[in-house]
């Protein structure tokens, strides 16, 4: 009787065991992910880490999304720090089966905690969501990656095989700058502010798009600088953590970074911030996140969108357009820009971006996904 059941007991053991790999054993062992060995055995300390770790997903580049990075970054084995980030960003605190995954976006913690790349507590985080069935990891720039094999169970947690490689946040200005707001960068740069929003922790910028600003240019003309930095100050807020849209819901009030209280409003499914349209939602940059919005914020006016507004309303009555976008001159020309078409299962995307720098691509992309403003600059 005893011999049986330690017999069954055993046989049970030696089952599980051969199916239950760790994580770098599932990975060499698999077909579709064995090159990113060679990664592993670069850093083997992560990887014991991970080996020994419980209850984490772990993202893992196919080997032609491996293949891509090679061929865009030839050196990028040389590159350690970075490349570790790298790995590092595609580790989520928690296992997420892929049934776990919806079309609400959610924003998973990564195992990035180290403050040399991000600055958002807990770890950066991941945009989580099921787009018609695929599921889709966003990422820094709005680089997307697809599941291509999903639920690969492993001693602690679960592997999903993604087409491309994520890219780790960059800061603030340039993410505006890849993004085409080129006014707001103008603006932080002459008051002084750009070391400060890209240094704050846990971070949540409104950032007017280039048309916003230009749309009130009477109005910005004579600004002094402490005003301008006041109205700056009215589109950051620094709290616990960042306000992805997930926490953006109706009625909320902020406190800026100025004291001033800004408040959420959700008509017909869009978000307005007072009477501004967040326009690109959810732009993850190293300290917390960025949604695009397509008006300047008044703290001297905070009003609210009027309950049919399918648009925001600008905040300084009485403004006039100006005949360019203000503050950009002398900004350089982003050297990167973020491009939809690029976007996505395009490996060479993704990958060439993963260590934060995205591909050169044209101005066109960008101003199709940021609207108006940054069409207005190629003008
Ligand atoms: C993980 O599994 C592989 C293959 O079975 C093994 O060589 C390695 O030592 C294991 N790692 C750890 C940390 O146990
Ligand atoms: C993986 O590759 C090896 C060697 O090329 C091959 O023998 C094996 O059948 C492949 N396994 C799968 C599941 O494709
Ligand atoms: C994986 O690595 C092997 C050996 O270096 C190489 O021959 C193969 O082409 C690589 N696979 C892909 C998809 O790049
Ligand atoms: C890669 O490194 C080699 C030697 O370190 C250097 O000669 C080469 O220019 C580098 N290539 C790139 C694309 O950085
Ligand atoms: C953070 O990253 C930097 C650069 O790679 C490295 O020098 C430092 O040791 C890391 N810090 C921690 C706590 O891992
Ligand atoms: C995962 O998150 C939990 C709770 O948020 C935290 O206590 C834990 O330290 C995190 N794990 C890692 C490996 O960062
Ligand atoms: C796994 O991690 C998630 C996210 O940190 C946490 O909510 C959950 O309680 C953890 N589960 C276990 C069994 O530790
Ligand atoms: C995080 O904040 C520290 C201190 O403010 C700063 O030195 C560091 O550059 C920031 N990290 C990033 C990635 O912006
Ligand atoms: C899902 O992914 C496949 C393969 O990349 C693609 O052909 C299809 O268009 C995607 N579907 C949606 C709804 O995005
Ligand atoms: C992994 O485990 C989950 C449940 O824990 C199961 O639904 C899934 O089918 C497993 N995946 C594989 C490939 O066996
Ligand atoms: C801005 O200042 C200039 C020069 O002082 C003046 O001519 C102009 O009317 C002012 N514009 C506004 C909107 O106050
Ligand atoms: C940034 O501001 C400095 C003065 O603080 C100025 O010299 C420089 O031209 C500005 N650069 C841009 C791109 O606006």
């Amino acid at each position: 009787m005893q011999l049986k059941n330690l017999t069954l007991a055993a046989l049970v053991g030696a089952v599980s065991a051969q199916q239950m790999m760790n994580l770098t054993g599932t990975i060499a062992s698999n077909n579709a992910t064995s090159n990113l060995t060679t990664f592993f055995g670069l850093f083997p300390e992560l990887a014991q880490t991970l080996d020994s770790a419980q209850n984490i997903t772990f993202l893992a580049p196919s080997n032609e999304a491996v293949a891509a990075l090679l061929e865009s970054n030839p050196n990028i084995t040389q590159n350690t720090d970075a490349l570790r980030a790298v790995l590092q960003y595609h580790v989520l605190n928690g296992t997420y089966l892929s049934s776990a995954i919806t079309n609400t976006s959610a924003f998973v913690p990564t195992l990035l905690t180290n403050q040399t790349f991000t600055n958002v507590t807990g770890g950066q985080v991941v945009e989580a969501i099921n787009i018609g069935g695929n599921v889709t990891f966003y990422s820094g720039l709005l680089q997307n990656v697809s599941v291509v094999q999903a639920d690969l169970n492993f001693t602690g947690g679960v592997i999903h095989v993604i087409d491309g490689l994520l890219t780790v946040p960059a800061n603030v200005s340039e993410t505006a700058l890849a993004a085409g707001l080129t006014s707001l960068v103008g603006a932080l740069n002459n008051t002084d502010l750009v070391g400060a929003v890209n240094s704050q922790s846990d971070v949540t910028i409104f950032a007017p798009n280039n048309a916003a600003f230009q749309n009130i240019g009477s109005a910005v003309a004579n600004l002094t600088t402490e005003e301008l930095a006041a109205i700056l100050q009215y589109h950051v807020v620094a709290g616990e953590s960042p306000l992805y849209s997930s926490t953006l819901t109706n009625g909320t009030t902020v406190t800026t970074l100025g004291g001033e209280d800004l408040t959420i409003t959700l008509i017909n499914g869009s978000v307005f911030v007072n009477s501004a349209e967040v326009v690109t939602p959810n732009v993850l940059v190293a300290g917390g996140v960025v949604h695009v919005i397509d008006n300047v914020l008044n703290p001297q006016m905070s009003m609210a969108p009027n309950a049919s507004a399918t648009t925001g309303a600008p905040a300084f009555s009485g403004a006039t357009s100006a005949s360019e976008a203000p503050f950009t001159s002398g900004v350089a020309a982003p050297s990167t820009t973020i491009n939809p078409s690029e976007a996505g299962a395009g490996a060479a995307s993704s990958t060439s971006s993963a260590l934060g720098v995205a591909m050169k691509t044209g101005a066109v992309g960008a101003a199709a996904l940021f609207g108006a403003g940054a069409a207005l600059l190629n003008y």
